[in-house]
Order: C-alpha cells, then sequence, then structure tokens
C-alpha cells in the first residue's frame, strides 16, 4: 500500500464507496510497517463513523488486525476455552466478577481485555489499581494459567492484535469509537486471537453506550455473531441496558473493591443480575450442565471469591492489599431539586470518573441514587473520591430529577446465539 493507494482508499471511504478485503489488508499491513500514518488511519475511521462498513469490510479487518500478531490455541480436546467481552459501559464490573464466577463452576476463561475507551472504563485499568497486578503476560503465561487457575485475563500486547491496540487508541483520541464495522472488529478481533472456542457479548445499549438505541446494539450483537461464525467459532450475545452506570461505582479501584464485595457474597440489584446471567452463559458455552445452580452455589459457599484471590495472585497482584482497598473520605453530590431521578448524563458522569482516577485509583464515583429513586434537595445522590475530588462537586447538574415518576430501562432487552457457519 503506498501513499496514492492509500489516499484513494481514503477518498472512496469518504465518497460512500466500499474498499476490498485486499484494501483493508494492505491498509492494515502498511500501518503496521510504519508506511501508512496515523493521520491517515484516523481519517479513515472518521469516513467510516459516516459512512459506514458493510460486513465484508469488517470481516477483512478482523482478519487483518488478527494477523497483524501471534494468536493463541487452547487444545478444544482438553475441553472449551470461553470468554467474554462487552461492548463499552459505565459501571460496568461484568468481566471482574463474571469470570472468575464462571471459572469457580468449572470453566476455562481466557479472557483478552482492553482499556477505558472514551467515556467508558476498561477491565485491565481496574485490575491494575491492585498494587502490582501483571495484565502483560505472555502467551504460555496466558494459557498455562487458564490451564491451571481456570482463569486468567490479560491485555492485548504487541505480541497479540498489535493493529488493534494501536487502532484503538487512536479511536479514542479521535472521537472515531461508535460505529458498528470499528467496534465489531475490534472486539472480534481479540477473541479471535485469544485462543478461545467460544465467547459470550455483552452489547450495551442506552445514553451512556456506544450504540445508544437498542436496535442499534441488535445490529451490532448481529455483526459479532456473525463475524464469530465466520471463524468458526460460537457465541451468545446479550443486549443489556446502559441507561445508567451498571452497578454503583464508576473507577478503577472503586469498581475492584464492588466486585470483591459482591464475590463475598455482598452484591445486590442489576449487576449482579447481569454478572450472573452471564456467568450462566459462559458455563453453558463451556457445556456444563447445571449452570444456575452452580453460579448460585460458587457464590454462595465463597469458590467464586477464592477464584478470584487465586487469579489476583496468579497475576503477581497483592491479594492483601486487594482486601483491604478502601476509597477514603467521600465528597457528596447532592440533589439540585426533589423529585424522581428520571435520566442521568452517564457520559459525563463516565468522562468525570476517568480523569479522577486518572490521577489516584481509589478516585472515582459511588452512586447513591439510581434511576426511578424518589430524593428531595440536598439528599446525596453520588460520592466522588480521591485527591481530585473537588472537581466534582457540581455533578448533581448530571442528574435529570423531575415531578413524574419513571420505570428504569429493563435490564436486558435481548439474548441471542450464533450458528456456526
Ligand atoms: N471494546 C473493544 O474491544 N473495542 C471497542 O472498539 C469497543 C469496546
Amino acid at each position: 500500500m503506498d501513499e496514492h493507494r492509500m489516499h484513494r482508499c481514503i477518498e472512496r471511504k469518504r465518497d460512500g464507496g466500499e474498499l476490498s478485503a485486499d484494501d483493508w489488508h494492505g491498509i492494515i499491513g502498511a500501518f503496521m510497517e510504519g508506511a501508512v500514518d496515523e493521520s491517515q488511519i484516523a481519517a479513515l475511521c472518521m469516513a467510516c463513523v459516516w459512512r459506514g462498513m458493510s460486513v465484508e469490510e469488517t470481516y477483512a479487518v478482523t482478519e487483518a488486525m488478527v494477523s497483524s500478531g501471534a494468536t493463541i490455541t487452547f487444545d478444544p480436546n482438553r475441553g472449551t476455552v470461553v470468554d467474554k467481552h462487552s461492548s463499552g459501559g459505565v459501571g460496568d464490573i461484568v468481566s471482574l466478577a463474571a469470570v472468575p464466577l464462571a471459572a469457580a463452576c468449572g470453566a476455562h476463561v481466557a479472557k483478552l481485555a482492553g482499556r477505558a475507551l472514551g467515556h467508558t472504563g476498561g477491565t485491565i485499568d481496574k485490575l491494575e489499581a491492585i498494587p502490582g497486578f501483571n495484565a502483560t503476560l505472555s502467551i504460555e503465561q496466558f494459557t498455562q494459567q487458564v490451564e491451571r487457575v481456570g482463569c486468567a485475563i490479560a491485555a492485548q500486547s504487541d505480541a497479540i492484535v498489535p493493529a488493534d491496540k494501536r487502532i484503538y487508541r487512536l479511536r479514542d483520541r479521535t472521537a472515531t469509537i461508535p460505529e458498528l464495522g470499528l467496534l465489531a472488529s475490534s472486539i472480534v478481533s481479540k477473541k479471535i486471537a485469544g485462543g478461545a472456542h467460544a465467547f459470550v457479548f455483552d452489547v450495551k445499549a442506552g445514553a451512556a453506550a456506544f450504540m445508544q438505541d437498542p436496535a442499534k446494539a441488535h445490529q451490532l450483537a448481529a455483526r459479532l455473531l456473525e463475524l464469530v461464525a465466520r471463524f468458526g467459532r460460537r457465541a451468545i450475545a446479550f443486549v443489556t441496558d446502559m441507561s445508567e452506570p451498571l452497578g454503583r461505582s464508576i473507577g478503577t479501584g472503586l469498581e475492584v473493591i464492588e466486585a470483591r464485595d459482591l464475590l463475598r457474597g455482598a452484591g445486590e440489584g442489576r449487576a449482579l443480575e447481569l454478572i450472573v446471567r452471564i456467568a450462566e452463559a459462559m458455563v453453558e458455552e463451556c457445556g456444563l450442565t447445571d449452570a444456575p445452580a452452580r453460579c448460585a452455589r460458587a457464590l454462595a459457599d465463597g469458590t467464586a471469591y477464592t477464584k478470584f484471590i487465586e487469579m489476583v495472585r496468579a497475576q503477581h497482584g497483592d491479594c492483601a492489599a486487594l482486601e483491604s482497598m478502601h476509597p477514603g473520605n467521600g465528597l457528596e453530590i447532592r440533589a439540585n431539586s426533589s423529585g424522581y431521578v428520571q435520566a442521568m448524563d452517564v457520559v459525563r458522569l463516565g468522562h468525570t470518573a476517568r480523569r479522577l482516577c486518572a490521577r489516584d485509583s481509589m478516585g472515582g464515583l459511588r452512586m447513591t441514587a439510581r434511576i426511578g429513586d424518589r430524593v428531595e434537595k440536598g439528599q446525596a445522590l453520588a460520592h466522588a473520591f480521591g485527591r481530585s475530588r473537588e472537581e466534582a462537586a457540581h455533578l448533581g447538574q448530571a442528574f435529570a430529577i423531575g415531578p413524574a415518576a419513571v420505570e428504569p430501562a429493563p435490564l436486558i432487552y435481548e439474548r441471542s446465539i450464533s450458528a456456526i457457519k
């Protein structure tokens, strides 16, 4: 791919045309070799955001990203290995808790995860709030840990899907995240390279999701299932609500604390319900029977928490520090009026929490109010933590409070299963 051909590809995409598989392989290959620079990829991503990408284009980009690095293989004769991925949420602690929960039920979980993107959090950043936690595993360390412990969560590296790693960061900086094909190729390339045989996707819909409308989220779920089937693997996709933070916490260390406490038996509400549904799907994908009973038992008898500790220890996390993680004093964010919480500016909450925890791993927000709650003027809606928590003082404006009672959105809009082609 020379400069002139790259220029023509950007023009074609800008004008609504479709690029061939050969074009996409050439572009990703040239980018990795340094023959195409970041400004050109950024322009191309923006053209994709405006013009969309066909299924064929998405598949070509996914293939090119997978082949930009090494791929991992798990021997299917030794049992099914499963992975789980979210399309990006706020206060989304599902991976932190569902991975060890499914592993405690007998599933083998090999998760390649990403970092924060836009206003959404990243599982790797969260785990790195645990002192010493190492998310940079070699392929051998990753596969051996999955065999030995039952689960591992690693960051994509320069060895595995390096093209996604670079393009992901670039999309974060250039506001080119929310395009179906870019999202799907980024997610599926990591999953295929990570070597699992089956996947569970959690596609978020709502104000804080990259796909706000459930119908668009459904399209993303369908694209993920289609891609995975083309690679000869199985998947289940959920479309779930993201019109408010899933859990009570938004932040790296704060979300680790919430997942830790949930696995110790203190979970509640929507976060617990979704974690259990997703862990059950992961267990089912591994061909294990009685997934609901297994998950309920693992939470009740503490084996899910023990598995979490085992995984953290295997990845050099300081388990004593994890057990005693605590956010310190919070700053109250108060309601500006009385009424019902009708909506939240979750994007603003997510960006604020991302800034607070960038400076301090215990920074972020803890929600007190949820959509549908009745609140009185001056009542705490949330608490802000971290060294720069004062910057969240005016966050009361992020809550729409009105006289009419509202029903929260359903937690799960749909669940669909792919058929291997
Ligand atoms: N998760 C990913 O891995 N990639 C995206 O683009 C969005 C969420």
